[in-house]
């Protein structure tokens, strides 16, 4: 059976959503696809390779299976793995596969797993993998649509064009919230507060998005940025693309975990395509309704 789950953007909230402060996040009309067939053995197939069960090649998808045979134990799945989504670059692409995973073989072994359950194991293979996690990604990749998190509000926000550029530097999100526990533990008051903005700053924009009122989502867009900066996990080519796109008269902030990863613009339809233009790493992307589902076909 073959299944897909959809990637996400943090619009606001990052971060601090580790420590319970509101994000708002939405899933994005990019998606990854998994393939499970029964077999004897286990065979995963990714565009990172061939393996058997492999910890360290494939680790969300080695975790999602490990987790799954705790449901219903199997012998062995042919996984084949297709991913719009770009690897470790903060679009969610971990928990698509793991969510799409578990999905695909909710269908083949024919466990009727619920959305929740299904969300509760890949929360748990994040952890499994990450150590320290929101669970938000595998929540968006389950449900789709846009939510203020973790209150699971769901948010209406009309189909905008979110500009998504990729500094093409790949980093990894347990390292990014580490460095971040690691700041808190040495300034507990300064970073406590830095986390009470973003949540400040997050419950803003929910009404300016809802209502595209691009003046002000541009001021907070930029202060939930300098927020991150603070914090340590910006970096000079986010920076760099931060400030080309605000020479453009587009907000922008990194998304996701930092460290490299994507930037993410907001503005007019005029100049988010002329951003594009721009950028030769830059895709357009647009909120998704629609969570994790069983396809009828691999063609995308
Ligand atoms: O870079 P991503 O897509 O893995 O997002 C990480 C978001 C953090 O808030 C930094 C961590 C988390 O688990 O919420």
């Amino acid at each position: 059976m073959r299944a897909s789950a959809p990637g996400k953007v943090f619009l606001f909230g990052e971060h601090a959503v580790v420590y319970r402060r509101r994000a708002l996040v939405t899933a994005i009309n990019l998606r990854c696809f998994a393939e499970v067939r029964k077999r004897t053995d286990f065979r995963i197939s990714s565009p990172l390779g061939i393996t058997s069960l492999d910890f360290e090649k494939h680790p969300y998808v080695s975790h999602a299976i490990k987790r799954f045979s705790e449901v219903k134990s199997i012998e062995g799945a042919d996984i084949e793995i297709k991913s719009d989504i770009p690897i470790a670059s903060g679009l969610g692409s971990s928990a698509a596969v793991t969510v799409a995973v578990l999905k695909a073989l909710d269908a083949e072994f024919e466990t009727n797993l619920s959305d929740e359950e299904i969300y509760e194991i890949a929360r748990r293979v994040e952890l499994d993998v990450q150590g320290i996690a929101s669970g938000t990604d595998p929540f968006i990749s389950t449900y789709g649509g846009c939510w203020l998190i973790p209150q699971r509000e769901p948010i209406q926000i009309p189909k905008i064009d979110i500009l998504v550029v990729d500094t093409g530097i790949k980093s990894i999100t347990g390292e990014m919230v580490r460095k971040v526990a690691e700041l808190k533990e040495s300034f507990p008051g300064v970073v406590e507060k830095i986390m009470d903005a973003i949540d400040e700053i997050t419950l803003a924009a929910v009404s300016k998005l809802e209502k595209l009122e691009f003046e002000s989502i541009y001021m907070l867009m930029m202060m939930n940025q300098n927020m991150l900066k603070a914090l340590g996990v910006s970096t000079t080519e986010i920076d760099w693309i931060v400030e080309e796109l605000r020479s453009m008269g587009i907000a922008s902030k990194l998304t996701g975990a930092g460290g490299g990863g994507c930037v993410i613009g907001l503005g007019s339809v005029e100049l988010t395509n002329e951003a594009k233009e721009k950028f030769k790493s830059a895709v357009i992307v647009r909120p998704e309704r629609e969570g994790a589902r069983v396809e009828e076909t691999m063609e995308k």
